[in-house]
């Protein structure tokens, strides 16, 4: 519960708490019933539950913040917002939505996720139906890898029982236990239940850096044929992101049989960033913390970061993160 909300409870509460002491028994029962019974209104409507009240999908809101907050995507974009579409309206979906986000380090693909969370859940990433796991901080030990499979599926059953409507975010898909996908893949797949729980309404994100480097060599080809980037389909990247990520002996994700069995929905790959999206991040920091736009500025923070390939320097190496520490050393005297 938010601070805020505490704090209003407990004035409410502790006014009851005052007013019992000032009458006779009788009275007493009857402000403690009211008291009481207000305190559970109070709570139940400040406290997040699993209904419309608080899952309510807005269409709109996420159609204009993958239009205006995300820069350089309009792939990843366009599927995104079509497949949540798709099955946000499905009344009886056949199984759980499974995204799986694909490409170079900080080129959007948490901040889609947030995206997505917040379209969906009133209370965005803070949701309590909201699940993120990250595979090198929740499963860091192979040695463990029984413990956290049991682990995961009692997690994953004990959220979706208590929330249909639950999002499960999997980050650095890319390093975990190939045990560990092979475990929720049950829950993926088009079960109508399992145990008695249905999971079709539930949505798994998978996000991993994995397909990046072919996601990058697609895109300069781009670049180096003189074509802009927005002519970039998904079939110009689903070849070779196939061949790097699927057929990649390396990748845990991929060793399992995720693939073979169809049960990722929809491949969404992120391009790398150019010094222009660059420097639409340092505007949009800019924004986000009331400071004055200064266009200047902006090209400074950007021209200081690293962009690869090294002689033509058409990629932000790091994508968009580190800008808010390099906004702040420029902006601070
Ligand atoms: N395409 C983008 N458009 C707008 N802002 C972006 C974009 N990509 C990244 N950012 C900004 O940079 C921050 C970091 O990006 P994010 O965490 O989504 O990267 P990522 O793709 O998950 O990277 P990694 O693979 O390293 O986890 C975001 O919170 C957002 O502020
Ligand atoms: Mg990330």
């Amino acid at each position: 519960m938010k601070a805020s909300r505490l704090i209003l409870l407990v004035h409410v509460l502790s006014t009851a708490a005052v007013l019992v002491h000032a009458f006779d028994p009788f009275t007493t029962t009857m402000v403690v019933g009211i008291g009481a019974t207000l305190g559970r209104t109070i709570y139940k409507y400040f406290h997040e539950s699993c209904d419309s009240k608080w899952i309510d999908f807005n269409s709109t809101a996420l159609k204009t913040d993958l239009e205006q907050k995300l820069f350089g995507q309009h792939v990843a974009s366009r599927i995104v917002l079509k497949a949540v579409n798709g099955f946000m309206s499905n009344e009886s979906p056949k199984k759980p939505l499974v995204l799986s986000l694909h490409g170079w380090t900080g080129t959007g693909k948490n901040f889609v996720s947030q995206m997505i969370a917040e379209s969906i859940f009133k209370e965005g990433m803070d949701s309590s139906f909201v699940h993120v796991f990250t595979s090198t901080l929740h499963f860091p030990h192979p040695i463990q890898i029984d413990t956290y499979k049991s682990e995961l599926q009692q997690w994953i059953k004990g959220n979706v029982s208590s929330c249909e409507r639950s999002l499960f975010i999997f980050d650095e898909m890319d390093k975990m236990h190939p045990g560990l996908i092979d475990c929720i893949k049950p829950y993926l797949d088009y079960y109508d239940k399992l145990d008695g729980v249905s999971y079709r309404k539930a949505i798994f994100i998978f996000l991993s850096n994995s397909g990046g480097e072919s996601i990058v060599q697609t895109a300069l080809d781009f670049w180096r044929a003189g074509r802009d980037r927005s002519e970039i389909q998904l079939k110009d990247l689903e070849t070779s992101l196939s061949l790097s990520v699927f057929n990649n002996k390396e990748s845990g994700f991929f060793r399992t049989s995720l693939i073979d069995r169809n049960l990722v929905d929809f491949f969404v790959p992120f391009l790398p960033l150019e010094f222009k999206h660059v420097v639409q991040c340092v505007m949009a920091e800019m924004k986000a913390r009331n400071l004055d736009l200064d266009q200047d500025v902006a090209d400074q923070v950007a021209k200081d970061l690293v962009y690869f390939p090294k002689v033509d320097r058409v990629f932000s190496a790091k994508g968009c993160k580190t800008i808010d520490s390099k906004l702040d050393y420029y902006t601070k005297d």
